[in-house]
Order: structure tokens, then sequence, then C-alpha cells
């Protein structure tokens, strides 16, 4: 299996979805840090078969509604010393703040600057969410 260094500190996404990795990334806009980062993906699992994983070596702070929206299976393990410090499982958060964007093409958000709109989960299983201007329903789909 490909070699990776454990890292000093910063945070591992460990557990995701083979396939997800590149999503998530993407989302956290982990290309705009300086700090290093390692994508693996289709990283051999006895739990999963295939997992992604993402390494980031950093002080800075994960948007974990972000993640738990793509993922919600992941596990995050903070480290710290070279040590994980502590885990986090992440749920399909109830309601997310300026992270989606409503598909009702009438709805005020789409025509007029609206900042941090609020969405509801109404289907955890199809991640279905509701506006909080317009109630029509979005489904999350990352990009
Ligand atoms: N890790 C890392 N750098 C460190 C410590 C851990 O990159 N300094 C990575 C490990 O390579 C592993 C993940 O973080 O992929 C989780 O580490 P650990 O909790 O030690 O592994 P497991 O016990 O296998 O995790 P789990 O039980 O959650 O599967
Ligand atoms: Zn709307």
């Amino acid at each position: 299996m490909i070699n990776v260094s454990q890292i000093k500190k910063g945070i591992v996404i460990d557990h995701a979805e083979a396939g997800h990795g590149f999503h998530i990334y993407k989302a956290l806009h982990l290309d705009a840090l300086s700090d290093p980062v390692v994508l693996l993906t289709n990283i051999p699992s006895k739990k999963m078969g295939v997992k992604d994983m993402i390494k980031i070596e950093t002080d800075f702070e994960l948007n974990m509604d972000v993640l738990g929206l793509i993922d919600p299976y992941v596990t995050v393990n903070f480290v710290r010393d070279g040590q994980v410090v502590a885990k986090q499982s992440l749920t399909l958060p109830r309601e997310v703040t300026g992270i989606m964007q409503c598909k009702n093409p009438r709805c005020i958000t789409n025509y007029e600057k609206v900042d941090a709109v609020h969405f509801y989960l109404v289907d955890e299983e199809k991640k279905i969410y509701r506006c909080e201007y317009c109630d029509a329903y979005t489904r999350f789909k990352p990009e």
C-alpha cells in the first residue's frame, strides 16, 4: 500500500466513502490553504472495502457542517504533537447556514443578494433541505 507520513498536528478525515474525498477537498476549499494537504483515494479498508482519506497539517478549523453534509460517516481525527488527541464522528446537520443554494428559480435568494440562508433538514436519507425563505425543497449535491 502507498505509504503516507503521519502528520505532526492538524486533522485527518478518515473513513470517507470512496469518491467523496475530492468533493470534500473542494467543498472545504483545501486548495486555498498554504498548509500541507494529502488526499488519498481508494485506500483498502477492513471496514469499508475501500475508503478516501484527507490529511491536513494545519491550525485551521474545519467547517463540520460542510463535511457532515457530504459524508456524515467520516471520522475526524484531531492530531497534536503527532498523536490523535480526539476523534469526532459526524451526523447529517439538522440545519445549515450559508452552504446550500435554493433550487427554486423564483426564490428571492436567487435574484437578490441574501447572505447566510438557512436550510432545514426534511429528509435525512435523500439529504433534502427546506429553504427558510420560500419553503421549497432542495436536495444537497456536492459539486
Ligand atoms: N494519523 C496521522 N498522523 C498522526 C496520527 C494519525 O496521519 N500523527 C492518521 C493515521 O494514519 C490513521 C488516522 O490518522 O489513518 C487515525 O489514526 P488512529 O486513530 O491511530 O487509527 P485507527 O485506530 O486505525 O483509527 P480508527 O479506529 O478510527 O479506524
Ligand atoms: Zn428558497
